[in-house]
């Protein structure tokens, strides 16, 4: 999906003193007050909140966020309710979104004020993404997406209830109410979903029939005389959902993971947040003593030219992961979220990399351009080269954020440590996990594979790309070194002070299965060090102390996330979309979390948890489908289809 830079809403006021958009040339709400069309529209027009009563969960897709009050009154509606659902999930789309402070500029109704208050202060910054906004510890998600509906529809991955029209008024604004559009929201639809909105328009009504609603009149409110309410109810033939796609299964919310490192735990941590207990295994007595143990590691965002989807990936999980950093922080879990700085080494100039932000649209509250002199301010130490600034970014001790995920579960997390998983067996619908001697572990028919490398080998070898970088970090006592006041990437990276001592590093090597702590690593890491501070440490390698792992990477450095493909299937259906690929069932992985695991730990586990729990994914389709395990046969499938064509054509 191309990415384009956002314009945030210009708000003006109405004559009546009503929010008005200039550029559309409409009124967000009307005189009756945004809380009152809310309330008899929205939430009455969709039979709520009765409809959402006694449900697991309860999916809401609005058209049209503006300033949200849709959002907050269905949100307000929820939390009032004893009988409500046990989630909430609210997906919008809006092409202007406000900057913070508009956002909150207009008085709302004392009913919704504490909640907007908090919505504000979740208020992401403005790029081309779908956000995850969490409330009610975790229960109720807004999952916001910047940019036009048009694009973000098909990309959601969801399966919606209710929906919310609320675009500006057809003849204004006619994009909102496109027939392409209705059958995007039908694609969404679950059997039994409803639609409401203010607007009696005949073309409103036509859209949705074409789409599958049925849609009927009902008494409008504040003066107006009705408004148009739906129900889903199409040709039987027009519903089908892909396989490869997350769906409510029919099983007991109970899952297995394998794997304690960071994956695993925060695996087991966001299914915990759907409702889902977990039990997790892994070989060594406690987690995270692996890839996942290194002393400190860095999580930030990433510039590229094209905006492909390496970086949106990890734009999205950096902005993901800040949220839980700054509570795993303020828990005591060591690190920093004050910064971080990526120093650019082939861009030269400030104004180059300036003219690179500004064309894909990414503003200061992700990430700045800095010259070498600002940014030497920034680090209190003299850089030699401009730099990238990322917001929200820091540094983090892995093996105390893995212990973290799991004290934090929503509900807690079965512990079972020393057991090392040789293989699997299929019992009925249960996977088994089985011990060297065949011994049964544990089963669940939902099982998890978050134990790296070896996950591959656990599914008998798959043959996807995917291979082991060893990493050598290197630490010394800080005394005496001028180490900078944020951590510092680039060709390495090196961190503040951790406890009095310098971390850096690190070392990538491909082929390379020595564990040993190595002299040469060290003295490679000191070069890279030496890079970075632009200066000579005066460091002896023979003096400095390391610690090695494997970081598993796939050929594309994305992450490894989803239902695992069924190869027999596979290789009889071929075709070159991963989302169309069939899938063993209750089987997936969360692997090949590469050299930026911390970052993608918490965008991955939800991913994940969606696949599992069948939640709205918090990534759209094509980013779904860039870290989906099914790529790689997809992609083996595209280049077959090409070549059989090419050998046609030269027929
Ligand atoms: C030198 C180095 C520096 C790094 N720096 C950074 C950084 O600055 N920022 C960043 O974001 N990332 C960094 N990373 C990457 C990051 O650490 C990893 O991506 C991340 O830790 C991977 O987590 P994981 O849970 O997938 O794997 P692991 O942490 O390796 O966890 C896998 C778990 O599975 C268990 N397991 C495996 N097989 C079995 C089995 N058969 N039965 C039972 N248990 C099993 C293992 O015991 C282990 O606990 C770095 C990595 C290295 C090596
Ligand atoms: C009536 S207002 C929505 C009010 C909002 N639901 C609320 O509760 O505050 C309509 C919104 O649709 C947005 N919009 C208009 N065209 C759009 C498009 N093509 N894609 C996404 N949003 C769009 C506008 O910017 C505006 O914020």
């Amino acid at each position: 999906m191309k990415t384009t830079p956002i314009e945030p809403a210009r708000i003006e006021r109405s004559p009546e003193g009503l929010p008005f958009a200039p550029v559309f040339g409409d009124v967000y709400h009307p005189r009756a007050g945004a809380l009152e069309q809310a309330r008899h529209v929205f939430l009455g027009g969709n039979g709520l909140p009765q409809r959402w009563r006694g449900r697991e969960r309860f999916v809401i897709a609005e058209t049209g966020f503006g300033l949200g009050n849709n959002f907050l009154a269905a949100w307000r509606a929820w939390r009032d309710d004893p009988e409500r659902s046990e989630r909430l999930d609210v997906l919008s789309v809006e092409l202007h979104p406000p900057s913070a402070d508009k956002l909150c500029a207009w008085p709302r109704d004392p009913a919704v004020a504490e909640l907007a208050d908090a919505l504000q202060a979740q208020w992401p910054p403005l790029t081309h993404d779908l956000h995850q906004l969490q409330f009610d510890d975790g229960r109720v998600t807004l999952h916001l997406a910047f940019g036009d509906a048009a694009r973000w529809l098909p990309e959601w991955v969801a399966t919606v209830d209710a929906f919310f029209l609320d675009g500006f008024a057809p003849d204004r604004n006619p994009a909102m109410w496109d027939a392409r559009l209705f059958r995007s929201l039908a694609r969404l639809a679950a059997p039994g979903a409803t639609a409401a909105t203010w607007s009696s328009a005949r073309a409103v009504r036509d859209a949705l029939r074409s789409a599958g609603f049925v849609p009927d009149r009902a008494p409008g409110v504040g003066g107006k005389r009705d408004i148009t309410v739906a129900r889903f109810a199409p040709a039987p033939t027009a519903l089908s959902r892909p396989p490869g796609r997350p769906m409510a299964r029919d099983v007991p919310r109970q899952a297995l993971v394998v794997g304690a490192g960071l994956a695993g735990c925060a695996t087991a941590w966001a299914l915990a947040a759907q409702g889902w207990p977990c039990r997790l295994v892994d070989r060594h007595a406690e987690p995270a003593q692996e890839g996942s143990g290194n002393l400190g590691g860095l999580f930030h965002g990433i510039v590229t030219p094209e905006d492909g989807p390496h970086a949106r990936w990890h734009r999205a999980a950096a902005m993901a992961f800040a949220p839980v950093a700054r509570a795993a922080l303020a828990d005591g879990v060591a690190g920093s979220l004050e910064g971080l700085l990526r120093l650019e080494f082939d861009l030269c100039d400030a104004a180059a990399m300036r003219a690179r932000l500004a064309s894909l649209g990414l503003p200061p509250s992700y990430v700045e351009a800095l010259s070498a002199d600002e940014a030497s301010s920034r680090a209190g130490i003299a850089l030699r080269h401009p730099a990238w600034a990322f917001r929200d970014a820091g540094w983090i001790a892995p093996r105390a954020l893995a212990a973290w995920f799991l004290r934090t579960a929503a509900v807690p997390v079965a512990w079972q440590g020393g057991a090392d998983v040789r293989s699997l067996a299929r019992d009925g619908r249960d996977w088994c996990l089985l011990d060297a001697s065949g011994a049964e572990i544990a089963r669940a028919p939902t099982l998890v594979l978050a134990n790296a490398g070896d996950a591959l080998r656990l599914l008998g070898g798959a043959d996807w790309p995917i291979r082991a970088l060893r990493g050598q970090v290197s630490v010394a006592p800080a005394d005496g070194l001028a180490l900078p006041r944020l951590p510092l990437a680039g060709a390495g990276y090196v961190l503040p002070p951790v406890a009095g001592q310098a971390v850096f590093g690190a070392t990538a090597q491909t082929d390379d299965a020595d564990p040993a702590v190595r002299a040469a690593d060290h003295v490679e890491n000191l070069g890279k060090l030496s890079r970075l501070l632009g200066a000579e440490t005066g460091l002896d390698a023979s003096s400095l102390r390391g610690r090695v792992g494997w970081r598993w990477t796939a050929i594309d450095r994305l992450p490894v996330i989803g239902a695992v493909p069924d190869a027999r299937a596979v290789a009889v259906g071929s075709t070159d979309q991963p989302r169309r690929l069939p899938r063993q069932e209750g089987l997936f992985v969360f692997s090949a979390l590469g050299s930026r695991g911390i970052g993608s730990s918490v965008l991955g586990a939800r991913l994940l948890a969606a696949w599992v729990s069948g939640a709205p994914s918090p990534v759209g389709a094509s980013l779904m489908d860039a870290v989906d395990p099914a790529r790689f046969a997809a992609r083996a499938a595209r280049k077959s289809i090409s070549s059989a064509r090419a050998a046609r054509a030269e027929r």
